[in-house]
């Protein structure tokens, strides 16, 4: 009898202990106070680079949350800003915008456009950002040590700038990836000759996340890319055949890149664990919450997966929200039909999600289900080694 006991104790403690071996670790661990947030990224978190440097983002950008554009390709919040929410912190405000910004609790040199590798055409030709990832980190850790020395003036500077502790308390976020992608369909290359080369683009994306390391970063929350294929800005400018359509209208060839592009910075974020022992670095995979979302829109309360209006693709170039469609007695009315109910849509110009599709996709993120290793948000400054 007794043994009997034993034994279904045993075997208890064997299926609870089966059962919680990635979560049990986590309760001896506290929450982790970051005090700031920097991010590096493409449009998906741009708070208002791009719009500082080439110009603000036009309306209706911007109406849901902020009544005004924002500085963001989207009708209201993005992942980041949702994210700076929920550490208790103020919205980033963008390192190019000299304006009124507050880096007291960290800063954005994220620009809508911007690769990873430093692009060989200017913005015009290609529609890729100046700033790629190299130039973040040098704005990075100009802004690291020119921030202490204004900080000592006090006043002002001190109020407005972070403290010198911060930088290795913060968090690091990386969101990049989506345009090197689409940079070599750009100029016609194939899916196989824009994997060849990804393990480049991810080899510089590495050495970044090693130089702020260097600097004392020490807490990383790394994106993978979305199903660009999905997007219907992809599939109006590059040359789809029928039979590169998967079941929900998502052209193949981008998505299959894109996952390829995730496999390989999985490796890379393995690769830095072992190289930076003082690192914790979340990969977090954004991907499989996309399109999960946009091939079963109606299933999660949306009601149009992609597209502003109609064509081939539910897209039109010259309805992008924001693009000023048709002068009706002297008023600009603008049509898309995206932009009339951006809370039910999943994407809100033909590239970008809307503030309903991101505040869904965060709130699957949020817990570290969708994690390697499973840390939630706040407890990304935690190393767990599986
Ligand atoms: C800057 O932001 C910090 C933190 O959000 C806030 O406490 C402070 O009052 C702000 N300072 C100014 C001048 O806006
Ligand atoms: C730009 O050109 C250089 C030299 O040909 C090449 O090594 C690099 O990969 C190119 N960059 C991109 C983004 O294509
Ligand atoms: C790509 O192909 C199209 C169609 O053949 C052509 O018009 C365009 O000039 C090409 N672009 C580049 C950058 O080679
Ligand atoms: C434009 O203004 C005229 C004169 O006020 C009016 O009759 C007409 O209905 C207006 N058109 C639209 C589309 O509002």
């Amino acid at each position: 009898m007794e043994s009997e006991c034993g034994c279904a104790r045993l075997a208890m403690a064997g299926v609870l202990l089966s059962l919680i071996p990635l979560t049990s670790p986590l309760s001896a661990f506290n929450e982790c106070d970051f005090p700031a947030i920097f991010n590096c990224g493409d449009s998906n978190s741009d708070t208002g680079g791009l719009s500082a440097v080439f110009g603000q983002a036009p309306p209706p950008n911007g109406e849901t949350y902020f009544h005004a554009p924002a500085g963001r390709y989207c009708d209201g919040r993005l992942l980041i800003d949702f994210i700076a929410e929920r550490l208790g912190l103020a919205h980033l405000g963008a390192y190019l915008d000299a304006v009124g910004s507050n880096f007291s609790h960290g800063a954005n040199f994220a620009t809508a456009g911007s690769t990873v590798r430093p692009p060989n055409t200017t913005r015009s030709q290609s529609g890729a950002s100046p700033i790629s990832l190299d130039v973040h980190f040098v704005q990075f850790s100009d802004f690291r040590s020119r921030s202490q020395i204004l900080r000592r003036r006090g006043g002002i500077f001190q109020e407005l700038l972070p403290k010198e502790n911060y930088f290795s308390r913060a968090l690091y976020t990386f969101d990049i990836g989506q345009n090197d992608i689409t940079y070599g369909y750009k100029f016609n290359m194939s899916t196989e000759q824009v994997k060849e080369y990804i393990p480049d683009v991810l080899a510089q994306f590495s050495t970044v996340v090693r130089d702020v390391y260097a600097l004392g970063g020490r807490s990383f929350w790394i994106h993978n890319t979305g199903p660009q294929g999905c997007l219907p800005y992809v599939l109006d400018r590059f040359l789809v055949t029928a039979a590169q359509l998967d079941e929900y209208g998502c052209g193949s060839p981008f998505n299959d890149a894109a996952q390829y592009f995730n496999r390989r910075l999985k490796e890379a974020v393995i690769q830095l664990r072992k190289d930076l022992p003082l690192a914790a670095i979340t990969y977090v995979d954004v991907y499989s919450l996309k399109y999960t979302l946009i091939s079963q829109a109606a299933k999660f309360g949306f009601e149009e997966p992609c597209g502003n209006d109609g064509g081939k693709y539910n897209f039109n170039n010259a309805m992008r929200c924001g693009n000023k469609k048709k002068i009706v007695n002297g008023t600009e009315i603008l049509i898309a039909k995206s932009c009339q109910n951006p809370s039910l849509r999943v994407n809100w110009d033909g590239i970008h999600l809307t503030e309903a599709a991101n505040k869904w996709v965060f709130d699957h993120i949020v817990d570290g289900s969708f994690s390697h290793p499973p840390i939630p948000l706040k407890m990304a400054c935690h190393r767990l080694d599986n």
